[in-house]
C-alpha cells in the first residue's frame, strides 16, 4: 500500500500518477519534524540495508554516507561527491519490516543515511512543502514494484537503441563520421549508432546543422542508414542568444525563456556563449521546444540525447561581476573550517524564474525538475510528431517522472576502474526509480582509457540497455579499432548481439510489468544473508547473474553463488564454455577477451548468431543456452511501433 502524506502546499511535479491512499498523522514509519524546514527521521536497526537513490554515488547499500539530491554538472565523480546529475528521491529501507519512501520535493534534499549517526536515517530540506509517499509491502522488491506502478510505465526505446554506439566529443565532419563507421565495419566490430556531439551544430545552436560540414544532411543520414547506422545528435538546454536565429527569436517573442526578477530574459554562458534557458516548466514553452525536434526528425534522425540540462552554467554576467568584486583572499587569510564543508550553493539558480500557471517560481525551488521537463518536452513532442514510432531519447539530468519519456546516461565519468564498478552499482538503483534505458560512458569519458579497461568495461556494457563508448575532446582515441587486436573487441561487442533477443525481451518485460531488469542479489535471495553483502554482481532478468571483472591486471575474480548455477563464458573463438558451479564462493578465471555470466538453476536463455547490427540479428533461428528441459518466454516485436500489448509478441522456447 502507498500512503501519501502532504506537508504544506507542495509543488506539483507529476512524478507520481496514482495508486495511493491519503495518510494522516505521523507517517507509518519514522517521524516528521517541521520546526526548521522539513526533517524526516527513522531509527535504523543495525542490519537494515537502504537501497535506492537511482543515479547516486557509492554503494548499492547506501548506508554510511550522505547524498544531496541537487542536479549538478559534476564531471569529477570522486567518492566524496554528494550530488551528481540526477535527483531520484526514492529509497527502500530493508529490515525486519521493509518500507519505501519517496520524497517528492523538487529542490535540494539531503539524505543522511547513517552518516552523522550510524543508526539514524534523516532526510531534510529547507522547504516545508512536499509530498511524502510511504510504501509498505512484504519484501523490498514488492515495494519497488508498487512504486514503479505508481510512477507510470518506463520509457521504451526503438530496438536499434539496444545496439552498440560510438561517440566522442570532437567528431565534426562527414569524413570524421564516415571514418568511424569504416573503422568498425572494416574490422567487423558491430555498430548501430554514431553519436553527434555539439560540433555537428552551427555555432552550438540547437536545431541547426553546420551547412559547410554537412551540405546535404538528409542524404548523409540516408547514407549512414544504408549501412545500418543511426546518427544520434545531441541537444543542449541553452539556446544561443543571436539575432536572426529563429529558435532564439521565437523564444523571446513568446516569453518562453526563463526570466530574471526584473522580467528580462536570464542569460547564462554555456557552449554557445550567451544563452537563454527554455522554461520547460511552462507547458506552452515545453510544447514549443518539443516541436523543434521536428527539424531533425524530418531529416531522417530517430534519436537524440539531451544534455547540459541541470542546467549547467559556466557563468552568468552576474556571477562574473561578483567574482571580480571578490578577489581571492591574501595568503595567510585561509583557515581550516571546523565544520564539514558543504557543497557551495549555486547562486545563479536564485537569479532566474519559471512561469508556472502565471506565477513566477524561483529556479532553486524547482531546480531538480529542469532536466526532467526538457526530456518531457522531447517525449511529448515525439508523441505528437511521430505518434506510432518510437524515438531514442536519453538525458543527463533527471528526476523521477522523466523515466516515462527517456533514459539516462550517467554523465561525465572518467577512465577509472572505480567508475566501471560505480556503473554496475548504479544499475539496480536506477531501475528502482523507473530508469531502465540506462548506461555509462563505456571506457570512461574523462582521462585516457586503456585497452584492458575498455575491454573489461565493454564486458559489463554488453548487458546495459544503453551501450555507448564516449570520450572527451582531446583524450586518447577510444574507438575500439584504435587498439591492437581489434578481433577481441569484435568478439566482446559481438556477445551483445548474440544476447540481444534475451536482453531486449527482458527489457520489455521489465518495462511492461514494472519490474527491475537489474536487481541486487538480495532481492532474489532474501533469505541468504551473504547475498545481501554482494556489491559487485547483479541479477539480470529472470535467468542471469552478471559478474564483470573490474580490477586492473586481474585474471579473473571471486564470485558468490547463492545457489547452484551454470557458469557461462563467451570465448573468443565464438564458442561458449559451460560449467556447473555449486552454491558458495568461487574464483573464476576470465581472460580480457571473454565475457562471463551465470545462468540460474532450471533456466535457459536464447542466443542468436553474431551480427554486426541490430537489423541483422536473426531472432528466428535461436539456440538455447542453459538447462535441459527449461523454457524461456521470449518477447519480440518489430522494435519500431508501439503495440507492446499484442500477445503475439510472446513465444515460448524450450531447450530440448
Ligand atoms: C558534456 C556532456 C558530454 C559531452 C560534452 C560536450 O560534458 O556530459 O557527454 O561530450 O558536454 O557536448
Amino acid at each position: 500500500m502507498i500512503q501519501k502524506y502532504v506537508y504544506g502546499t507542495p509543488f506539483e511535479t507529476d512524478a507520481v500518477l496514482g495508486q495511493w491512499v491519503p495518510g494522516s498523522g505521523e507517517p507509518a514509519f519514522g517521524t516528521v519534524d517541521l520546526s526548521e524546514g522539513f526533517r524526516f527521521t527513522y531509527s535504523m536497526a543495525e542490519e537494515d540495508i537502504v537501497y535506492g537513490l537511482g543515479e547516486a554515488n557509492r554503494g548499492i547499500n547506501k548506508r554510511g554516507y550522505r547524498y544531496v539530491s541537487n542536479c549538478t554538472d559534476e564531471p569529477n565523480h570522486t567518492e566524496e561527491k554528494l550530488s551528481l546529475y540526477a535527483a531520484h528521491n526514492f529509497i527502500v529501507v530493508a529490515g525486519e519490516k521493509p518500507f519505501g519512501l519517496f520524497f517528492d520535493y523538487p529542490a535540494s534534499l539531503t539524505f543522511d543515511i547513517g552518516y552523522t549517526r550510524s543508526d539514524l536515517l534523516t532526510v531534510f530540506c529547507q522547504g516545508k512543502d512536499l509530498n511524502l509517499y510511504v510504501i509498505d509491502g512484504d519484501t523490498p522488491y514488492s515495494i519497488v514494484r508498487q512504486f514503479r506502478k505508481a510512477i507510470g510505465r518506463s520509457y521504451i526505446p526503438p530496438k536499434f537503441a539496444f545496439g552498440y554506439g560510438q561517440s566522442r566529443w570532437g567528431y565534426r565532419t562527414m569524413k570524421d563520421f564516415r571514418g568511424v563507421v569504416q573503422g568498425y565495419r572494416a574490422n567487423h566490430i558491430p555498430l548501430d549508432m554514431v553519436y553527434m556531439d555539439i560540433d555537428y551544430m552551427q555555432d552550438y545552436k540547437d536545431f541547426t546543422v553546420n551547412g559547410e560540414n554537412f551540405p546535404d544532411f538528409p542524404a548523409f543520414v540516408r547514407e549512414m542508414g544504408e549501412q545500418n547506422i543511426h546518427l544520434v545528435p545531441i541537444i543542449d538546454a541553452g539556446v544561443k542568444v543571436e539575432e536572426g536565429y529563429p529558435v532564439y527569436e521565437e523564444g523571446v517573442k513568446n516569453n518562453f525563456f526563463c526570466k530574471r526578477a526584473d522580467g528580462s530574459d536570464f542569460v547564462a554562458v554555456v557552449w554557445p556563449g550567451r544563452t537563454h534557458f527554455p522554461d520547460f516548466l511552462n507547458p506552452e514553452a515545453r510544447a514549443w521546444f518539443g516541436e523543434k525536434y521536428r527539424f531533425l526528425l524530418d531529416q531522417g534522425i530517430e534519436g537524440f540525447w539531451n544534455d547540459m540540462n541541470e542546467p549547467a552554467i559556466f557563468f552568468t554576467p552576474e556571477s562574473k561581476a561578483e567574482q571580480q568584486q571578490d578577489p581571492m583572499p591574501e595568503i595567510g587569510a585561509f583557515s581550516i573550517p571546523d565544520v564539514p564543508v558543504e557543497e557551495p550553493e549555486n547562486m545563479d539558480y536564485q537569479r532566474f524564474y519559471h512561469n508556472v500557471g502565471g506565477s513566477m517560481i524561483r529556479h532553486d525551488r524547482v531546480h531538480n525538475l529542469y532536466g526532467y521537463n526538457m526530456t518531457r518536452a522531447a517525449g511529448e513532442g515525439f508523441d505528437r510528431l511521430t505518434p506510432d514510432r518510437r524515438i531514442l531519447m536519453f538525458s543527463r539530468a533527471s528526476y523521477i517522472g522523466a523515466h516515462r519519456y527517456g533514459g539516462v546516461w550517467t554523465g561525465d565519468n572518467c577512465s577509472w576502474w572505480s567508475h566501471l564498478l560505480l556503473n554496475l552499482k548504479m544499475l539496480p538503483s536506477l531501475n528502482m526509480c523507473g530508469f531502465l534505458y540506462v548506461g555509462a560512458d563505456l571506457g570512461g569519458f574523462g582521462q585516457n582509457t586503456t585497452r584492458d579497461l575498455l575491454l573489461r568495461w565493454l564486458a559489463l556494457g554488453v548487458f546495459t540497455p544503453l551501450m555507448r563508448n564516449h570520450s572527451i575532446l582531446g583524450s586518447r582515441r577510444q574507438e575500439c579499432y584504435q587498439f591492437e587486436h581489434p578481433e577481441d573487441f569484435r568478439h566482446v561487442i559481438g556477445v551483445r548481439y548474440r544476447l540481444l533477443p534475451y536482453l531486449y525481451s527482458e527489457y520489455m518485460k521489465a518495462a511492461l510489468r514494472d519490474e527491475m531488469m537489474f536487481r541486487p542479489l538480495a532481492f532474489d535471495f532474501p533469505d541468504d544473508p551473504m547475498a545481501a553483502q554482494v556489491e559487485d554482481q547483479l541479477m539480470l532478468g529472470g535467468e542471469v547473474m552478471i559478474t564483470p571483472v573490474y580490477t586492473q591486471n586481474a585474471a579473473g575474480r571471486y564470485v558468490y553463488l547463492p545457489e547452484k548455477m551454470l557458469f557461462v563464458k563467451f570465448l573468443p573463438d565464438g564458442t561458449v564454455s559451460e560449467e556447473v558451479l555449486s552454491a558458495g564462493h568461487h574464483y573464476v578465471a576470465v581472460a580480457l577477451n571473454e565475457v562471463p555470466m551465470f545462468i540460474r538453476k532450471g533456466k535457459c536463455i536464447p542466443l542468436a548468431q553474431f551480427a554486426e547490427s541490430v537489423a541483422e540479428v536473426d531472432s528466428e533461428h535461436l539456440t538455447l543456452l542453459g538447462c535441459e528441459g527449461a523454457e524461456y518466454v521470449l518477447y519480440d516485436d518489430d522494435g519500431v511501433h508501439k503495440d507492446y500489448e499484442n500477445p503475439a509478441h510472446f513465444r515460448t522456447l524450450r531447450k530440448e
